[in-house]
């Protein structure tokens, strides 16, 4: 099947919400840190687990690609583009750095748990920002340049790669975090309609 820009943006929009969501996860997991409460490491262990191996090896190329192809389009914005890379680059970074700060977490001590706290919190809001401001600006961008042709032979190129969470299956080792997300949904609805 022939990829389009437009179902290729929806893909990245629907990344977007699952990404929201495991960060929705992630910060409740943070709270339980900083209130000296009872972390599930295994569960935020998935999630950053996970998020290396799709938002990063996946969605984040995928992101590359467009801005590669849209900066070159429009002159005077491939400055406004850099950092988009850097973005991912750090983002990346950040993402490996805590999966080996959750590794070495051996005693639990409070010290352990307020910087794990601290380098989680701010992971979870550089990702936040990069996803608001990519779908305030970039996004658009590339909506409105649907009508390009080069887009067709540009996606051809582009290993689509598969999600081993909100993919057609989940992985069995993702099946836990999959859990605790349709957990965290019915109590989300639950307290909508209460
Ligand atoms: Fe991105
Ligand atoms: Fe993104």
């Amino acid at each position: 099947m022939n990829k389009t820009i437009e179902n290729t943006m929806n893909e990245l929009r629907t990344d977007h919400r699952n990404m929201t969501m495991l960060l929705d996860l992630l910060d409740s997991e943070t709270l339980r840190l900083l209130e000296d409460g009872e972390p599930d490491y295994q569960l935020v262990t998935d999630i950053m687990t996970y998020m290396t191996e799709y938002p990063d090896t996946i969605h984040h190329p995928k992101e590359d690609l467009i801005y590669g192809h849209i900066s070159a389009k429009r002159e005077g914005l491939e400055k406004a583009l850099q950092h988009i890379e850097i973005d991912h680059k750090t983002l990346g970074e950040s993402c490996r750095e805590l999966l080996r700060d959750l590794d070495a977490i051996s005693d639990d001590s409070a010290a352990d748990r307020e910087s794990l706290a601290a380098a989680l919190r701010k992971y979870s809001l550089d990702l936040r920002k990069h996803m608001y401001w990519e779908e305030k600006d970039l996004f658009e961008l590339a909506d409105s340049m649907q009508d390009d042709e080069a887009w067709a032979e540009l996606l051809k190129s582009h290993d689509i790669g598969r999600d081993p969470l909100f993919g057609s299956s989940v992985e069995r080792r993702f099946q836990k975090l999959f859990n605790s997300i349709q957990r965290r949904m019915v109590w989300d609805s639950q307290q909508y309609f209460v």
